[in-house]
């Protein structure tokens, strides 16, 4: 997959804007706060309809604006396509996909894929079990319309059990979380199932993208945390048993305290915790590998490599992991953020180079 051409207007700080990529691998270079991440953050809105860093999509909104207007061009295997979208101050987004407006932002997920990194993601690896529940969500909800549907409805069914749990009229809870745990338990299953494959799949691209920028010295394992395993029927079962069990305890507390969003997934560098245990220097370059297997899940799946941003990585490796990055980038679709770059990490290869400077695009040169 990749995108063809970017346009931004109002966007952060773009007043308009025009950037066209290479098929390849493209570096865009300039100085602090220029608009470097905000136009790599840009491209992952439009593939994905997430901010990887705004709260509140009006911080995406050029200050002093009323609306942020993006598109691009992009093209899959299955042919060109054109997405547009609108973010208003009141904190509304609209999308178009080939002209066409669609009814949820959700719709947008699955035609362009990306994956995005940059030094605020050491927290998948860093922080609570929330950023990679994150990971995993965004990531299947991507490849999977079914993942996504069903993780809709879960959490539209927690809510409304955990609402349920706070009510003061005991009978009533009683009398009716039976029916929201049937649903609950039929959707959780959906998203457990799913998450092991995931991370089935991920575990050993992760190992093998770790040994490559690490050099093999130590190894990386990835285990699922949830504790259900089995088909989704067994699943299922499971988790309606533990609500049975943990009902008092969820009544006492006044919310759900099993399912799958509780669930986290276990990084483990030669057994030990690298969340715990692990150096800075460690941490990254395991959520690093984290996200260039996913772009090989996304490969495995989808036929084809995603669009991938790495914002101001670059900066934080050692030359030899520069390089090996880069290499591993080749195979697709790059979009680099930095703030200078070293010619010699990129060897041979051609690439476009885009300079920003204050909201502008100054330059852009390719290299072949
Ligand atoms: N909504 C906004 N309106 C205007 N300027 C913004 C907005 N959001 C961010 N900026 C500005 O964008 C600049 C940061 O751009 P960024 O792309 O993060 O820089 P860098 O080139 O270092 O990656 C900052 O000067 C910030 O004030
Ligand atoms: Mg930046």
């Amino acid at each position: 997959m990749l995108i063809k051409t970017l346009y931004v207007k109002n966007f952060r700080n773009y007043k308009e804007e025009e950037f066209s990529f290479s098929p390849t691998l493209n570096v865009i270079t300039g100085a602090n706060a220029q608009g470097k991440t905000n136009a790599a953050e840009a491209v992952f809105l439009l593939c994905t309809g997430y901010s990887p860093r705004a709260t509140k999509d009006n911080q995406l909104v050029l200050r002093g604006e009323e609306k942020a207007e993006l598109c691009c061009r992009a093209e899959s295997r299955y042919g060109e396509i054109g997405i547009e979208m609108e973010i208003s101050r009141n904190d509304k987004k609209s999308v178009k996909i080939n002209k066409t407006p669609v009814a949820r932002l959700g719709e947008l997920l699955g035609n362009v894929n990306s994956v995005f990194f940059n030094p605020n993601e050491l927290k998948l690896v860093k922080e609570s079990p929330e950023d990679r529940r994150r990971f995993m969500n965004i990531s299947l909800s991507q490849m999977s319309r079914t993942y996504l549907h069903a993780l809709n409805r879960y959490n539209k069914i927690l809510q409304q059990r955990n609402n349920l749990l706070k009510n003061k009229d005991l009978q009533l809870i009683r009398e009716t979380l039976p029916i929201w745990d049937a649903e609950f338990s039929r959707y959780g299953a959906r998203i457990v199932l799913q998450r092991n494959e995931f991370l089935r799949t991920l575990g050993p691209l992760a190992e093998e993208a770790h040994a490559f920028l690490s050099g093999g010295k130590e190894t990386l394992k990835i285990a699922s945390e949830s504790g259900y395993t089995g088909t989704e029927e067994e699943i299922a079962y499971a988790l309606k048993e533990d609500l049975r069990t943990a009902r008092e305890k969820d009544m006492r507390l006044g919310f759900t305290n099993v399912g799958p969003h509780r669930d986290d997934m276990k990084l483990l560098l030669d057994g030990e915790d690298v969340r715990i245990y692990g150096s800075q220097g460690q941490q990254r370059t395991v959520a690093l590998a984290l996200k260039l297997a996913e772009t090989e899940v996304f490969h495995g799946r989808a036929g084809e490599y995603p669009v991938l941003v790495l914002d101001d990585v670059l900066s934080e490796l050692d030359r030899v992991r520069q390089r090996r990055l880069i290499r591993k980038a080749e195979a697709m679709q790059t979009l680099i953020t930095c703030t200078s770059i070293d010619k010699r990490i990129f060897g041979e290869k051609p690439f476009r180079k885009m300079i920003v400077s204050g909201g502008k695009l100054k330059k852009s040169t390719s290299s072949d």
